[in-house]
């Protein structure tokens, strides 16, 4: 399909329309006909993407990795920086902040945030802290990135907990049958992610949380990807904690994660690094009280200019609104899809789960090396996308964003098949 035909689609195509409200209707998204409408709406987007000064200098098709920002969150970095070194005038709003947080993933309030440097953090806030005891189990899947990993194996190695691996499909109900075969009344904590690193599959959370709570476990979702890129919401999804950061989707600045924790699992999760701000109270006789909030895995001097240029970022996406943002990422992969779909089977297959769409794709190439075209592509034609060593998939990731145009999947894909058919 090229991609006249494909754009040509409009609401009024019940191919694209029934096309997305399918897809829509995985993120729980609300759809209304203007929605639809403005999905499609190129000089709308192209002026969103205008806002990218990564957009002049390559096809960044790698947000799954780190998002890049808009001119208003680096110039609200700065901004913060200058202040601070200009005034001495420490400090910044971070309830503020935390309270914008919860809004974009659904949280009751900014009292269950707690601020990390990255999703790896937040993940290690649970996996340190988290009540087990040697001979608990702990269950992830085979798609881990290292992140959602090893805080869990280094707890396994310092208290002896016991770590299973769930072995993924791409059907859901494949997936809660084997989830369901590997519990035990040990099993304590199901740690596994909302959205692969290695394929962008969108796993069931919600029915694994229903699954696990009548069994009394935990869980906690690896969010890395999905704030800034689906609709979240972790009261409908039904987790304890949800890990995530700003570097990805949200398109904020480097280096500022969060972790969402109810009131009820926070109780049962120790903080393990603490300070300035995590208690209530101390003193020398040995006593300390930590906050009851999620406050108490937050401490010491942080750098408010990241808080700001996040604040920002959540502030620019909002005024898009992230329903429309959802509805353009599955709308992009959709049409990347397709396009890919026209030469698949000769010099490559789809990783990705066709029922899964998030932003998304990964491909394993039938005789290339993956990284070699990786490389070429980037060289050659100037797109960047990542390779996917994890698992042992040694596969290609590309990724669609509300920067991204149609017209820029179109350059990808032609230039994959030219350096797919060259002989370099
Ligand atoms: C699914 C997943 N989990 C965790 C991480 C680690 O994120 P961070 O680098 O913010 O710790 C990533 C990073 O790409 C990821 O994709």
């Amino acid at each position: 399909m090229n991609r006249r035909t494909f754009l040509s689609m409009s609401l009024a195509s019940p191919v694209a329309a029934s096309l997305l409200k399918k897809d829509i209707r995985l993120s729980n998204s609300v759809i209304t006909p203007s929605l639809l409408a403005s999905v499609e709406d190129e000089s709308y987007w192209n002026a969103i993407r205008d806002h990218f000064p990564i957009t002049k200098t390559l096809i960044y098709m790698n947000n799954g990795t780190m998002g890049p920002s808009p001119r208003e969150v680096t110039a609200r970095v700065a901004s913060r920086i200058e202040h601070v070194d200009s005034t001495g005038d420490y400090g910044g709003d971070y309830e503020g902040l935390k309270k914008a947080i919860a809004q974009v993933i659904g949280a009751a309030s900014g009292e269950e945030i707690a601020f990390t440097h990255n999703v790896s953090e937040a993940i290690s806030v649970v996996a340190s802290g988290v009540d087990l005891k040697s001979g608990d189990e702990v269950i992830i899947t085979d798609q881990e990135h290292a992140g959602n990993a090893v805080p869990w194996l280094a707890r396994a190695k310092r208290d002896g907990v016991v770590i299973k691996v769930l072995t993924l499909a791409p059907d859901d109900a494949t997936v809660m049958e084997r989830l369901n075969a590997l519990l035990t009344s040990r099993t304590r904590v199901i740690a596994v992610p909302h959205v692969t690193c290695t394929t962008g599959q969108v796993l069931p959370i919600k029915e694994i949380t229903k699954l696990a709570h009548s069994k009394n476990i935990w869980v906690m979702a690896d969010g890395a990807h999905p704030p800034g890129m689906m609709v979240v919401n972790v009261k409908d999804l039904g987790v304890d904690a949800y890990a995530s950061c700003g570097h990805k989707w949200l398109c904020g600045p480097k280096g500022l994660g969060f972790l969402y924790i109810t009131k009820e699992f926070s109780d049962r999760v120790i903080p393990t690094w603490c300070g300035a701000e995590s208690d209530k109270h101390w003193d020398y006789d040995g006593k300390v009280e930590f906050l009851d909030t999620a406050s108490r895995y937050d401490f010491g001097t942080q750098n408010f200019a990241l808080y700001d240029g996040l604040h920002a970022a959540i502030d620019w996406m909002s005024e898009i609104g992230f329903e429309k943002i959802d509805a353009r990422v599955k709308y992009l992969t959709t049409y990347l899809r397709s396009q890919l779909k026209e030469h698949a089977g000769k010099h490559f297959h789809f990783l990705t789960p066709d029922t899964s769409i998030s932003g998304v794709t990964t491909i394993k190439l039938e005789k290339m090396d993956y990284q070699h075209f990786a490389n070429t592509l980037l060289a050659k034609h100037k797109v960047r996308t990542r390779v996917v060593a994890e698992s042992q998939l040694f596969a290609n990731r590309i990724s669609a964003h509300i920067y991204t145009s149609p017209a820029d999947i179109d350059i990808f894909v032609a230039g994959a098949v030219d350096v797919l058919e060259s002989k370099g």
